[in-house]
């Protein structure tokens, strides 16, 4: 790996614990403006200094976050899609090379579907895309999605998915947490984090698949909504980070997520 991929990858995944918390905030490119997420910059804004890296569209980059920050930006560089429309799995590359370059990006991420009608299409995309980063220094982050599909969700489709991201040259993985993670982070010869999904019922049950993930092998989380939509958002960041970079068991995050929230409502 050069030197500058390898330098963008360890502004992502902090070298002194291996792990990394991600915000995942690109959720508009096919659901809209889904709730939480209306006004990106009012969400964004006060998590910030709490991720290791943000993981946004071009679109919300340029219009929602201020240039002056130096939170890692991992662009998400596929789309085409919708939630409406005809087959969620038809993506394609959105975003030049040029254009992450000019967005100063730490790397760039895109959707794979495995097992759907557009698996082959968006492999290649994979593929092209790891090219042009490998060109530049800039890696890739592959996303093993799974569209509509959720009952693929299980540990022998998502070692594949996985598998054969890395094979095709992706610096580090996002999938989802299963029941026997082990199968897919021991199948995986790069970085794996894990996206948070839809919102879980409960906090405890956000930070229990966080700790989960970390104890079988993920490096860390790209999560979304079951921190931004928590009613205590910045409380939820804080718990989790406790968990990926400062060995916190669940119940100790657990207990900081309620102190947080108790002294933000206090001080509000
Ligand atoms: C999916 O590909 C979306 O783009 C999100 O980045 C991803 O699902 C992570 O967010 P969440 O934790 O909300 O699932």
């Amino acid at each position: 790996m050069d030197w500058g991929l390898r330098n963008r990858l360890s502004r992502i995944i902090k070298p002194d614990t291996g792990h990394t918390v991600m915000l995942a905030v690109d959720h508009g490119y096919f659901l809209g403006p889904i709730s939480k997420l209306e006004d990106p910059a009012k969400t964004i804004e006060p998590l910030l200094p709490y991720a290791d890296a943000i993981m946004p569209t071009r679109g919300v980059l340029r219009t929602s976050i201020n240039p002056h920050i130096n939170t890692p930006i991992v662009l998400r560089v596929s789309g085409g899609n919708s939630i409406v429309g005809k087959n969620l799995a038809d993506e394609g590359i959105t975003t030049s090379i040029e254009d992450a370059i000019r967005l100063n990006v730490a790397a760039m991420a895109l959707s794979i579907y495995v097992g759907t009608e557009y698996e082959h299409q968006t492999l290649l995309n994979l593929s092209k895309l790891v090219n042009e980063g490998e060109k530049y220094g800039i890696p890739v982050l592959a996303v093993t999605a799974v569209g509509k599909e959720l009952a693929k969700r299980d540990a022998r489709y998502l070692a594949l998915c996985c598998r054969i991201a890395a094979e095709l040259g992706a610096h580090f993985v996002k999938t989802y947490y299963c029941e026997g993670f082990e199968k897919v982070s021991g199948g995986c010869p790069v970085p794996l984090v894990i996206a948070g999904g839809p919102k879980l019922e409960t906090e405890l049950d956000a930070l229990k698949m966080a700790y989960n993930a970390i104890q079988e092998g993920a490096v860390g989380v790209d999560m979304g909504r079951n921190i931004w939509q928590s009613e205590h958002p910045v409380a939820m960041i804080k718990a989790i980070r406790s968990i990926i970079h400062e060995n916190a068991t669940v119940k100790e995050a657990h207990k900081l997520f309620n102190s947080i929230k108790k002294s933000r409502k206090k001080a509000a």
